[in-house]
């Protein structure tokens, strides 16, 4: 079966059909860039473009990066537009694509949903907590395999700061932190979290996962195993159809 999954990011909004069977895009995926600022409207108008581009007519999932509930609701938008505040985005995004069935749910959560089916997560029983490092920091908690959604851990206060200040990779840039440095910031994070859930398994999503070779290794101090996401750029349009066809395919 396929499913439309759109990940909604700070500088793109990507989509393309995904097999569900095989966890992978079922087409090359197309990349609108993210309007700015990102208010709801002119995202709606990105996604609209993108889902045109394959003349999309079933169901469609979509990440957004803030927290988002009953598949609807955005209630939090650390970096967008602050009017997506209580914004019932599932009804936005549905009269823009002329009615179509529509599922939203935080970026990590997606990204989360689709490690544990297809990805470094497979078959992983306990805590699993999947970690995305890139603008803000994501999180997505998971028990024996089923998600609790929505929690935000990236903005989990260490040392006075809000944690994705200090540790995202964007911070990694805005500070012009070296790898080593950087790494010690998310190695004092990871134990923080660690501190306060003992996981058995961390997973590192988000770009900076492609580059897990440059900073894995000089995190130590940490008890969980630590790997990479496997699904990286595709795993938030894998999740966001995942969740979609669990709320629309039956
Ligand atoms: C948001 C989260 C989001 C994360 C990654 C954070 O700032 O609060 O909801 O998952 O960034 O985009």
């Amino acid at each position: 079966m396929q499913i439309f999954g759109v990940d909604i990011g700070g500088s793109g909004i990507k989509g393309a059909p995904v097999d569900l069977d095989k966890g992978d895009l079922a087409q090359e995926r197309c990349k609108v860039l993210t309007p700015h600022p990102a208010t709801p409207d002119g995202v709606a108008d990105g996604v609209k473009q993108v889902i045109d581009h394959f003349g999309w007519t079933g169901p469609v999932g979509l990440t957004f990066p803030g927290v988002v509930t009953g598949g609807a609701t955005v209630r939090t938008a650390a970096n967008v537009d602050k009017s997506w505040v209580d914004t019932d985005a599932r009804t936005l995004f549905s009269d823009r694509l002329g009615g179509l069935p529509v599922t939203v749910v935080n970026d990590a959560d997606a990204a989360g949903v689709a490690e544990m089916q297809f990805g470094a997560g497979q078959g992983r029983r306990g805590t699993v907590i999947l970690l995305t490092f890139g603008t803000g920091i994501g999180s997505a908690v998971f028990m024996d395999g089923a998600l609790v959604p929505n929690t935000e851990l990236g903005h989990l206060e260490l040392g006075g700061h809000d944690a994705e200040t200090r540790a995202s990779s964007k911070a990694k840039e805005d500070h012009d932190l070296s790898w080593e440095r950087w790494a010690g910031r998310v190695q004092k994070y990871l134990a923080h979290v660690e501190m306060l859930f003992s996981p058995e398994l961390f997973i590192i999503g988000g770009g900076v996962s492609r580059k897990a070779d440059k900073f894995l290794h000089l995190i130590d101090g940490v008890r969980a195993e630590i790997v990479p996401a496997q699904l990286q750029n595709n795993a938030g349009i894998v999740g966001a159809a995942m969740r979609a066809a669990h709320d629309h395919a039956g």
